[in-house]
C-alpha cells in the first residue's frame, strides 16, 4: 500500500521510493546523530543504548510505565484495531467465530493456529471431555477454604496447586507434556470453578457429565441438585458458549502479559496461568464485570443516572465496564454481548438492571466527558447481565471470564516459549531513592512511636514541571 510522503521527504525532494525506513535522532548533549531501523512501526529499545555522553555512560533507556507504548512481543494469535473496533483470532473476525464456531473450536484455533479438521476436532473434544475430573485430593484442598472465600482466590490457588499433580509439565518444550497441560487446564478450569461455587454455597460437588458439551457440563456442575441428570436449556448453554468465545483471548492484556512474564522464567504452564488468574482478579481487568453489576445495583433506578455520572466526572466514581487501553471505539465484543442479552432475558425473564445499563450507556455516549476520553462500553459492561440471568452470582463473574481465557493464556504461553527473540523478562528502572546512606543503630533512631502506614504509600510523583 503506498504511504503518504512525509513532509520531510517531500521537502528534501526525496521520492517515496528513496525514503529510508529509519529514525534519525540527534543527542543535543553531544551533537551526535544516530540512525535506527524502523521495523513494523517500532524501533528497538536497545538501539537507544548506543546514545551516550561518554564511554562509561550506560546509554539511554526508554521509560514506559504500564507499557502504554511498548510492544513486548511479536504475535500471530489475536489482532485488534482499537480505532476501528476490530478483533480477529488468527485473522478470523470475532463476529464470524461467534456466529459459526464453538468455544472448544476457537480454543483449538488459538493454540494450533488453524481451524481443526473433523477428526482433529473430535479428538480435541474427546480429550478435553475425558480430562474434566480433578484428583480427589483437590476436593480436600478446596474444602480448606473458608465458606465465604472469594471463588477467584480459590481458583488462583487451585490452578497453582495443579502444577504439583503434574510435575512432568516442567518439561515445557516436550510436545506431549504441552498438549496434556493444555487439555488438562481447559478441561479442569470449569470443574474447579464449579467446585468453588458449590463450596461457597455449602453444596456437594457435582462431578462432570461426559454426555454434555463443554458449557452444558459447566452449568450441570454448577446447578445440578437432586435430579438424576441435569437438563440444560440449549439457549442458555449457547449464550454461555458465545461469551466463552468472546473472552478467549485479547492479545497482550494485563493477565496475558503476566502469563508471558512469569512463563519467561521457564516455570510450568500451570504456575504461569495461575499468575494470569491473579492479574485477571483485579477490578480494572477481569474484576470489572462484577463491579459493573454492583455499580448498576447502586444506581438503583434510571432517575439516579445523572447524579451518578456527575460523580464519575468528579472522579469520585469510575464508570465500570467503560474504557479500554486499546479500544478507542466501541469494543466489538460489547456489541455482540448486548445482542445476546436480549435473547437470554427472553428465556429467563426481564432484568430491571438492563434498562439502567442501556440508559447509562446512552447518556454516557451523549456526553463529551466520555466521548472526548474515548470511553465506550467494553466486554464487561453487559456480560454480567447474562451471567445474572444464568443465576451465576456476581462473585463468580470473573471466574467465568477466567475459564475461557485459559485457552488464550495457553496459546500465548506456547508462542512466548517458542519465540527465539524472547528470554526471561527483566525490565530496568529509574532509581529515585536514597544513595550511599549509613546504617543507623537502633538506639540512635528517633521518630514517632506508631508506624505511619501512609509512609508506606509512595507519594504520587509531582508531575515534572507541573
Ligand atoms: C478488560 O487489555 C485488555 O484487553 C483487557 C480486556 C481483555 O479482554 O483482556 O479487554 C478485559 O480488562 C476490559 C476493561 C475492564 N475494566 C473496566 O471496565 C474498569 C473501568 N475502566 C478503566 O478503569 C480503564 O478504562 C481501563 C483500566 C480499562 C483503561 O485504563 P487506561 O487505558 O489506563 O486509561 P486511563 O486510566 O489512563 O484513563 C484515561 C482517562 C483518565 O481521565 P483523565 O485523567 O485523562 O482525566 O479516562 C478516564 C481516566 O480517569 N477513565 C475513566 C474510565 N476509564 C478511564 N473515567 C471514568 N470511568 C472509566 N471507566
Amino acid at each position: 500500500m503506498a504511504t503518504e510522503q512525509t513532509d520531510a521527504a517531500a521537502s528534501n525532494g526525496k521520492s517515496g521510493k528513496d525514503k529510508k525506513e529509519t529514525l534519525s535522532v540527534t543527542d543535543n548533549r553531544t551533537g551526535e546523530s544516530y540512525e535506527m531501523e524502523i521495523t513494523d512501526g517500532t524501533v528497538k529499545a536497545m538501539d537507544f543504548r548506543q546514545i551516550k555522553v561518554s564511554e562509561e555512560d550506560f546509554g539511554l533507556m526508554t521509560y514506559d510505565p504500564a507499557f502504554t507504548n511498548t510492544a513486548s512481543c511479536r504475535s500471530e494469535i489475536t489482532y485488534i484495531d482499537g480505532d476501528a473496533g476490530i478483533l480477529e483470532h488468527r485473522g478470523i473476525p470475532i463476529e464470524q467465530l461467534c456466529e459459526k464456531s464453538t468455544y472448544l473450536e476457537v480454543a483449538y484455533l488459538l493454540i494450533f493456529g488453524e481451524l481443526p479438521t473433523t477428526k482433529q476436532l473430535e479428538r480435541w473434544t474427546y480429550d478435553i471431555t475425558h480430562h474434566t475430573f480433578v484428583h480427589e485430593d483437590m476436593k480436600q484442598f478446596e474444602s480448606g477454604f473458608r465458606y465465604d472465600a472469594h471463588p477467584m482466590g480459590m481458583l488462583l490457588a487451585c490452578v497453582g496447586a495443579l502444577s504439583t499433580f503434574y510435575p512432568g509439565s516442567k518439561e515445557i518444550l516436550d510436545p506431549e507434556e504441552r498438549y496434556m497441560a493444555a487439555i488438562r487446564m481447559i478441561a479442569k478450569m470449569p470443574t474447579l470453578a464449579a467446585f468453588s461455587y458449590r463450596h461457597s454455597r455449602g453444596l456437594p460437588y457435582v462431578y462432570p457429565d461426559n454426555d454434555l458439551n463443554y458449557t452444558e457440563n459447566f452449568l450441570s456442575m454448577m446447578f445440578k441438585m437432586t435430579e438424576v441428570k441435569y437438563d440444560p436449556d440449549p439457549r442458555l448453554a449457547r449464550a454461555l458458549d458465545v461469551l466463552f468465545i468472546l473472552h478467549a483471548d485479547h492479545e497482550q492484556n494485563c493477565s496475558t502479559s503476566a502469563v508471558r512474564g512469569v512463563g519467561s522464567s521457564q516455570v510450568d504452564p500451570y504456575s504461569s496461568v495461575a499468575a494470569g488468574i491473579a492479574a485477571l482478579y483485579g477490578p480494572l481487568h477481569g474484576g470489572a464485570n462484577e463491579a459493573v453489576l454492583r455499580m448498576l445495583r447502586r444506581i438503583k433506578k434510571v432517575e439516579n443516572i445523572p447524579d451518578f455520572l456527575e460523580g464519575v466526572k468528579k472522579q469520585e466514581e469510575r464508570l465500570m465496564g467503560f474504557g479500554h487501553r486499546v479500544y478507542r471505539n466501541y469494543d466489538p465484543r460489547a456489541r455482540i454481548i448486548h445482542k445476546h442479552v436480549e435473547e437470554v432475558l427472553e428465556a429467563t425473564g426481564d432484568n430491571p438492571l438492563l434498562e439502567i445499563a442501556v440508559e447509562l450507556e446512552k447518556r454516557a455516549l451523549d456526553d463529551e466527558y466520555f466521548t472526548s476520553r474515548k470511553l465506550y462500553p467494553n466486554v464487561d459492561f453487559y456480560s454480567g447481565l447474562i451471567y445474572e440471568a444464568l443465576r451465576i452470582p456476581a462473585s463468580m463473574f470473573t471466574v467465568i471470564f477466567a475459564i475461557p481465557r485459559t485457552a488464550g493464556w495457553i496459546a500465548q504461553w506456547m508462542e512466548m516459549s517458542d519465540d527465539p527473540e524472547q528470554k526471561i523478562a527483566r525490565p530496568r528502572q529509574i532509581y529515585t531513592g536514597a544513595r550511599e546512606a549509613d546504617y543507623v543503630p537502633l538506639a540512635d533512631r528517633s521518630g514517632p512511636e506508631k508506624i505511619l502506614y501512609e509512609q508506606a504509600r509512595r507519594p504520587k510523583l509531582q508531575q515534572r514541571g507541573a
